[in-house]
């Protein structure tokens, strides 16, 4: 850690496959970005919950995830793939910057407070369950996920900025009250923020099903494009709609690397009105061209897994490297030595 590169430290929890709105929200930005910085891609498996219940569920997430990030162009030569567990400093810090933060602070954390009112709301997944301790712990452990490398740049989807802030304050609390451990991370969000799911609905998501997979073959693409919502669906093919109502649209717009034929159909939709019969199959074209390199990527490295393995081994131990020099570092800051400092 002591060359000048900056550090981007970022991650997902493992539950499930990625899709086209985590690429666009911020697995683009990862990529462009590997080059530049010394980067860790965290697995957050600490920060699954229901250990008992989903165990097996996070355990398959975590090659899936790991598939992904290599199916889309993650170096792992280079940058560190690193499963949260396996960095147990990760939860050493948590505990002491559970110190510097009022629990006022984390219960106006909007994933938090989402999850508080799923619990509260009590449907029959939650039925008879009370709030876990763990509710509390975990923005603060991803504020220690962020803190551990000593990250500069942390690129997300917008709905982690909050953490990010949360990040902030607690580096500059620490900072201020002890010593200068740790630089205030920024963040940075990709260039379609929130992409809308394939139903309409604001955000592509996999628990509302409306979600279009990395992983997702040719058929099923065609499939769910076909399904997709096209706007209000009265307009008619000869009659001029409003791009930003159209999702087809959207996704041609996130997606189709032809920018003329984007270009052409826009402007059409605009003046004279375009059948969602061709936005649909147009884009069924461009989709597949899109994630047909991410479906080869991920069949090599399916039929290869021990290389999936080793980037996740080799990874984590980097990452745990990085995290007992930070680690040290806290501690002293915080005045932990005890033995050191007593000389007999
Ligand atoms: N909370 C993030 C998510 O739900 C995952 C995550 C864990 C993360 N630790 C992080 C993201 C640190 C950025 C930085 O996807």
């Amino acid at each position: 850690m002591t060359d000048e590169r900056k550090r981007i430290l970022t991650g997902i929890r493992p539950t499930g496959s990625l899709h086209l709105g985590h690429y666009a929200g911020a697995l683009e930005n990862w990529i462009r970005l590997q080059h530049d910085y010394d980067c860790n891609f965290l697995i957050a498996d600490y920060q699954v919950s229901d250990y008992a219940d989903d165990i097996s569920r996070v355990r398959d997430s975590v090659w899936e995830v790991a598939l992904d990030w290599l199916a889309v162009g993650l170096n792992p030569e280079t940058s560190n793939f690193v499963i949260e567990s396996l960095v147990p400093e990760h939860a050493e810090l948590t505990l002491h910057l559970s110190w510097f933060l009022p629990l006022g602070m984390l219960s106006r954390n909007p994933t938090l407070k989402a999850e508080m009112d799923a619990l509260e709301g009590g449907d029959e997944k939650t039925a008879g369950k009370s709030v876990p301790v763990a509710f509390y712990n975990y923005p603060v452990m991803q504020v220690a996920n962020i803190l551990m490398p000593r990250a500069h740049l942390v690129p997300v989807g917008e709905d982690q900025l909050p953490h990010i802030e949360l990040t902030r304050e607690t580096a500059r609390r620490f900072n201020q009250r002890f010593k200068d451990v740790f630089p205030e991370p920024e963040g940075l969000v990709g260039r379609v923020a929130r992409l809308v799911g394939t139903d309409g609905n604001a955000k592509m998501s996999k628990s509302r099903g409306n979600a279009i997979n990395l992983k997702d073959d040719a058929e099923t693409v065609r499939k769910a494009v076909m399904g997709m919502y096209g706007g209000p669906p009265t307009r008619r093919a000869n009659e001029p709609g409003v791009v930003d109502e159209n999702p087809i649209l959207l996704y041609h717009d996130a997606f189709n690397a032809d920018r003329t034929e984007v270009e052409d159909l826009k402007q059409r939709y605009a003046s004279v009105g375009v059948g969602n019969k061709e936005l649909k199959e147009t884009l069924i074209v461009a989709l597949n061209a899109f994630l047909d390199p991410i479906r080869e990527r991920r069949a090599h490295y399916e039929s290869h897994m021990p290389l999936v393995r080793e980037a996740l081994e080799h990874g984590s131990k980097n990452a745990r490297a990085q995290a007992v020099e930070t680690m040290a570092l806290v501690r002293d800051a915080l005045d932990f030595d005890y033995l050191g400092k007593h000389q007999s």
